[in-house]
């Protein structure tokens, strides 16, 4: 990689005079500067393939060893990445890995993709992103931009990065230069990749501001800067909580226009007909993922050192993970009413186990939280996932590990009483489950949008 910047590195402390901002910047806008991605998952990994698309060198940095061996291999280990696409770069030298974290001194930026997840006790768990500053810390040198664009609450990248990357005498704002930038990735969406997303930047003083802007106009169609740190901060958990409410209305207004025999996703696509003033969200099994479920938590816990009650936020999240009970609730009723089974030893097939359509990420997923109930009730659950064929460790629900999808043909399927549509991707074939099965209980309108009808079909 670049001479000079080893050479910088090594002089990190040696009172070498620092590297003026304006050809930092100079490098960024020619792309010929080299970016250290920290954390390359479903965030770190698409970003990284962005830069290094643009023209940059990227060198990531994971602490596990698989993802970077696979990376150096040429290989994706993520469903909507290809494989093709890592090779490419690799070939043209733009993309390498490592788990050595001595090899920081080489980049000219840093951008942490690292997990932001909740503690058991429902409040944020900065674990990785402190651990991951304190690997940053010894290898940070002069002239070194850092990005935080993990989602957390307002104040984390200047109380919780900032003093951790100052301890070796290095200075935010004077040595190096730090911004928050919110990651707004949305995987599997075909519409829009990384690189079509503006990117909502905040810097600590001008020119961190400055130096982040230039880095991410080269690579996104447009950057939105704002004036602070805290700013760009809270953006993140405005649009996450935003959808986590509405989404919240739509499953509460299922509720009531089931009770009155109005079916929802009818009153909500008339409804989007009107050119301002809506926005349709939809309901469903309940929330999963990375980040609605937890996001906006990260805001009431931090609203609580303010004395300020978050309590539209909190409603929100007690009616999306009220949800996978009313879908068992309905399981279990149809089972009753159409098949005269109860729920005890009945057969139920779980279609989709990701947490949302057209990706293989389990993370948070409702599907966990429907088999889980479900089994509890004395149902024998399988399920049906055309992407996940087995299912990945998690913390929450560890007993699942292992468990494999059952294969999609009329013999298999139909030896389920019950067929539980949690997650419609586009591959599944609608009308072939639902000729197959003697009972099918649809929780995304996924029948309907397909155009398939039936008598057996409930909709939860
Ligand atoms: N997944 C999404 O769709 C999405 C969208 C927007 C924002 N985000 C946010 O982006 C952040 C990252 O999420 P993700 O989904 O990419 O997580 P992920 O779990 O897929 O990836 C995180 C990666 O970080 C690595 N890692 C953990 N500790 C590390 C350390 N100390 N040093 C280096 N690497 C380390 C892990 O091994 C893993 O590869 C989170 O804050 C999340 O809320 C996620």
């Amino acid at each position: 990689m670049h001479d000079e910047v080893r050479a910088l590195a090594r002089n990190q402390h040696n009172g070498t005079p620092p590297e003026p901002v304006a050809s930092i910047v100079a490098r960024f806008r020619a792309h010929q500067a080299t970016v250290g991605i920290m954390g390359l998952g479903y965030v770190g990994l698409p970003l990284a393939c962005t830069i290094a698309r643009k023209g940059f060198s990227v060198l990531g940095f994971d602490i596990d060893a698989s993802k970077v061996d696979q990376i150096n291999a040429g290989t994706s280990y993520i469903g909507h990445i290809a494989s093709d696409e890592i090779a490419d770069m690799r070939k043209a030298g733009r993309f390498a890995a490592t788990c050595d974290f001595s090899r920081l001194g080489e980049v000219d930026a840093i951008i942490l993709c690292v997990p932001t997840p909740l503690t058991r006790h429902r409040e944020p768990d900065l674990t990785y992103v402190t651990q991951t500053t304190e690997s940053i810390a010894p290898y940070l040198r002069r002239g070194q931009l850092v990005v935080l664009e993990s989602t957390t609450y307002p104040g984390t990248t200047r109380d919780v990065l900032r003093p951790i990357l100052e301890r070796g005498g290095l200075r935010s704002g004077r040595d190096f230069f730090l911004a928050y930038s919110p990651e707004r990735e949305d995987p599997g969406n075909a519409q829009f990749s990384t690189a079509a997303i503006p990117k909502v930047v905040g810097g600590e003083g001008p020119e961190a501001l400055q130096l982040a802007c230039a880095l991410y106009d080269e690579v996104v169609s447009r950057t939105v800067p704002v004036t602070s740190l805290e700013a760009a901060e809270a953006v993140k958990l405005t649009e996450n909580i935003f959808r986590s409410v509405n989404i919240a209305l739509a499953n509460e207004l299922k509720t009531v226009y089931e009770a009155m025999g109005i079916d929802v996703w009818e009153v909500i696509e008339a409804a989007k007909s009107k050119p301002f003033g809506y926005m349709p969200f939809y309901p469903g099994p309940g929330l999963g993922g990375h980040c609605i479920p937890i996001d906006p938590f990260y805001l009431t816990w931090k609203a609580r050192e303010y004395g300020v009650v978050t309590r539209f936020i909190e409603l929100a999240g007690e009616i999306n993970t009220a949800m996978p009970q009313r879908v068992v609730d309905r399981t279990i009723e149809a089972l009753n009413e159409r098949q005269r089974k109860a729920s005890k030893g009945a057969r139920v097939l779980v279609v989709g186990i990701a947490y949302k359509k057209n990706v293989d990420d389990t993370r948070e997923s409702p599907a966990f939280k429907i088999i889980e109930l479900l089994e509890k009730r004395g149902a024998e659950v399988s399920y049906y996932d055309p992407i996940v064929a087995e299912i990945p460790p998690s913390r929450e629900h560890a007993e699942f590990t292992g468990r494999r999808s059952v294969s999609f043909g009329e013999s298999s399927i139909s030896a389920f009483d019950a067929v539980v549509i949690c997650t419609d991707h586009d591959s599944i074939d609608y009308a072939k489950l639902v000729e197959w099965s003697p009972l099918v209980i649809d929780t995304r309108n996924a029948c309907a949008r397909g155009g398939v009808s039936g008598e057996h079909i409930v909709k939860a």
